[in-house]
């Protein structure tokens, strides 16, 4: 059988780059709508600047394979909606048992996670931090900082991604907030709505 030969891939920082890569996409402010409470600041946002990237992606995923790995490095803009800081659109795993790592590379950040049946858990991630983020656990990370937040991430090659488990219930039941000190502080998100057991039951029986 043919081998996949190995690799190295160089991370350029601050900039999130990923030599050898073989993917790149980008997520521009105009494609997250419905992210943000404040919907009028998102649309003030998008009207001065809808064009403009909040986080990009550059990884190498060598095959689909099961057992493979796909790695990568994102960057996301600082910046806020409102008092809501920047944050990807987040995800579940359509395999919903595969794991994921990330390990923080500059700026400052965290990341949000919650259980199908509503449990929140955040993990504040910076340089040298490795997050882990355990089967079954929906994922979203938020820019708190001032600078470019940059992290490198590994997950298995078939996992998949279903965005729709956030929409479906009205988003993450936090939401991560400046407090007004130069912090941050998590609230609850009034727009939420909890999975039934029914919904949760599919999502553990997503696994194989
Ligand atoms: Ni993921």
């Amino acid at each position: 059988m043919e081998l996949f030969k190995p690799t190295a891939c160089r991370i350029g920082l601050p900039d999130g780059t990923l030599g050898n890569r073989t993917g790149r996409y980008e997520k521009r402010l105009a494609d997250l709508d419905g992210l943000y409470r404040d919907e009028a600041a998102f649309a003030q946002a998008v009207a001065e600047g809808g064009e403009r990237i909040v986080y990009a992606v550059e990884e190498f995923r060598p095959t689909e394979a099961a057992g493979d790995l796909i790695f990568g490095v994102t960057r996301m803009q600082p910046g806020l909606i409102g008092d809501e800081y920047f944050m990807t659109r987040g995800h579940i795993h359509k395999l919903a048992n595969r794991p994921e790592i990330y390990q923080g590379m500059s700026g400052q950040g965290l990341m949000l996670m919650e259980s199908p049946a509503g449990e929140t858990r955040i993990v504040e991630v910076g340089p040298q931090t490795v997050c882990y983020v355990p089967p079954f656990w929906i994922h979203r990370s938020v820019n708190t900082g001032a600078e470019p937040f940059v992290m490198f991430f590994c997950y298995p090659s078939d996992s998949g991604q279903d965005y729709e488990i956030i929409a479906k219930s009205g988003g993450m039941r936090s939401r991560v907030h400046a407090d007004g000190k130069g912090g941050w502080v998590a609230r609850d998100n009034d727009l939420y709505r909890p999975r039934t057991t029914d919904e949760v039951a599919a999502v553990q029986s997503s696994a194989r």
